[in-house]
């Protein structure tokens, strides 16, 4: 396997809204993280990756693009931002940027041009097409609630947004806009910038016809998703980015991907095809779902947790490679998820982060990710600011049997904007995030969990990462061994092991409230064994043939032949 730098980092996500405000308007900014890269040395994270600073009327926060090579004015300016690279680099830190070419803003110079008339010549960067009798041109459903297509009064057509109706979708069969977007990347390459994560990049390429989704009783608009996740093109506009300018760069590329699977990933990642580096896919994070999507509330099936993992650890290895996380900014807190945020937060919370630091791939932690920053329950829906919470809300209470309950219920389980809450640095007002009010409201809990307190407390789960990321510095089988799954059928535990050459490591997790019991399988042989880390007091010369292990207990050990 080849060693790239981009396999050996961890990366820290920042979403730079919600991170730190220095000039008290209530909303995060560029000069508020560079005043904060002292904290994200001292975790020893490699890599930022920044979710969209661009400029942004930000109906989707920033994903919703009005001009690709300008900052946004609450976040700052160009100055602010060549600084914070500068900073950041000075450290020895790498920068990854949100790439967003799936759609634009449509106040974008390009949708402006293409609205204006027919035969504009930006109006093929888009999808325009006539009704039909009267209706949408196909039954594509938005991601975020109703139709997929708006009309255009000026015009009289409709155009595709896959998003928001303020996200029109990008024509990449036009090669115009291919270059448009190779020349913006190089744009910020030649500035400096490490890479790019893109969204939703698997989405660029739609079967031609746009045909219909497949007709669901009662639903007027159905996922069209089939027709444009992986579509017919994507490998050929990723070879050719890749080739007109990935390529050209020593830089490390993620690419978002709903819908992805382990055999698409070793095409978009195989290390001789020349596409992405690695992919974020979503199997993991949909097992939660029931067959309605993401708002149908379904308990997680540890089996099925279990299996997925080992899929992609087995089905990428030697292939491709994978990217690890359990949480970002549209997913809710992974220590509420699939940990226990109340009795064993600190328990769990570290269990989590030493199951997915230890897997082979490069590990993301979504910021206060390391304080273990939970999930929020708001009474009020209009304390909630996300559009994809907010449409589908006004969507269901619409809808004849709606319970409003019901609905928060699932906002308190799923909504994006669990991970949205303002960064909390200390105990003080809205959590040290803005001296003024802040675009949204801090979690409550900010007085127990807040990064002030736990820089002074060795046991705290952000020293905890910080160890787990010295490891990762240390033992280069922690990024290149080989992972075996064992005790496979085991109900309340996750253990594991990573191969490399000689060396062997043990990773024993118990995923659950319940002392649970751990056998060591008889084929693992080993004469000597040392502990390198583990989450609750362990003598480490204690046999580990039988072991009890407490709530959410993780071990890790290297063993030697
Ligand atoms: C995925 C992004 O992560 C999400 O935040 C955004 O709403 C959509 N893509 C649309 O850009």
């Amino acid at each position: 396997m080849e060693k790239s730098w981009w396999k050996e980092s961890v990366v820290y996500q920042i979403y730079p809204r919600s991170f730190n405000d220095s000039n008290g308007d209530g909303i995060g900014d560029l000069k508020g993280i560079t005043n904060k890269l002292d904290y994200l040395k001292e975790l020893g994270i490699d890599v930022i990756w920044l979710s969209p600073v661009y400029q942004s009327p930000n109906d989707d926060n920033g994903y919703d693009i009005s001009d690709y090579r300008a900052i946004m004015d609450e976040f700052g300016t160009m100055a602010d931002f060549d600084e914070l690279l500068s900073e950041m680099h000075q450290r020895g830190m790498k920068l990854m940027m949100d790439l967003v070419v799936n759609h634009t803003s449509d106040e974008h110079e390009w949708f402006k041009q293409a609205r204006s008339s027919k035969d504009n010549p930006y109006r093929d960067y888009y999808y325009w097409r006539p009704g039909k009798n009267g209706q949408e041109p196909n039954n594509w459903e938005s991601v975020f609630s109703g139709s997929a297509w708006e009309y255009d009064e000026k015009t009289e057509e409709y155009y595709l947004h896959l998003f928001s109706k303020k996200q029109p979708d990008l024509n990449w069969e036009n090669r115009k806009v291919r270059e448009e977007v190779y020349e913006t990347m190089k744009f910020w390459l030649d500035k400096g910038i490490d890479g790019f994560r893109m969204d939703v990049i698997n989405f660029i390429s739609k079967v031609p016809g746009l045909p219909n989704g497949e007709k669901i009783l009662g639903k007027k608009y159905v996922s069209g998703a089939n027709f444009y996740m992986n579509g017919p093109k994507i490998h050929e506009y990723l070879q050719e980015m890749n080739q007109e300018v990935l390529a050209k760069y020593d830089i490390m590329t993620v690419g978002e991907m709903p819908g992805v699977d382990v055999e698409m990933a070793k095409q978009y990642t195989g290390e001789n095809r020349n596409e992405l580096n690695m992919v974020f896919q979503f199997e993991h994070v949909d097992l939660d779902s029931g067959p309605k999507g993401k708002w149908d509330l379904k308990d997680l099936n540890f089996h099925d947790f279990k299996a997925s993992f080992t899929k992609w650890q087995k089905g990428l290895e030697g292939v491709g490679w994978n990217s690890l996380y359990l949480n970002n900014h549209d997913q809710p807190r992974m220590v509420s998820r699939f940990g226990d945020d109340k009795e064993y937060w600190k328990e769990s919370a570290k269990m989590l982060a030493t199951f997915l630091h230890f897997l082979q791939g490069t590990p993301y932690i979504y910021q206060g990710e390391e304080l273990g920053m939970t999930n929020v329950r708001f009474d009020s829906i209009d304390d909630y600011k996300d559009i994809e919470i907010l449409n589908m809300y006004k969507e269901k209470i619409g809808e004849s049997d709606s319970d409003h309950q019901q609905i928060m219920e699932s906002i308190y389980v799923k909504g994006r904007d669990n991970a949205r809450t303002p960064m909390q640095w200390n105990d003080e007002n809205h959590g040290g995030f803005t001296s003024g009010t802040p675009w949204i409201k801090v979690n409550p809990n900010y007085k127990e969990i807040n990064a002030k307190q736990q820089l002074t407390d060795e046991d705290s789960i952000f020293h905890y990462y910080k160890k787990l990321i010295q490891l990762r510095k240390q033992h280069d089988i922690i990024v290149y061994g080989t992972y075996d799954l064992i005790l496979p059928d085991h109900n309340e535990i996750f253990a594991y092991t990573r191969t490399l050459g000689e060396e062997k490591l043990l990773i024993i997790l118990n995923f659950s409230k319940e002392n649970s019991f751990f056998e060591l399988p008889k084929e693992i042989q080993f004469s000597n064994k040392e502990l390198l880390i583990s989450n609750y007091e362990v003598n480490p010369t204690d046999s580990i043939e039988k072991i009890t292990l407490l709530p959410f207990e993780a071990r890790v050990y290297k063993l030697f032949i």
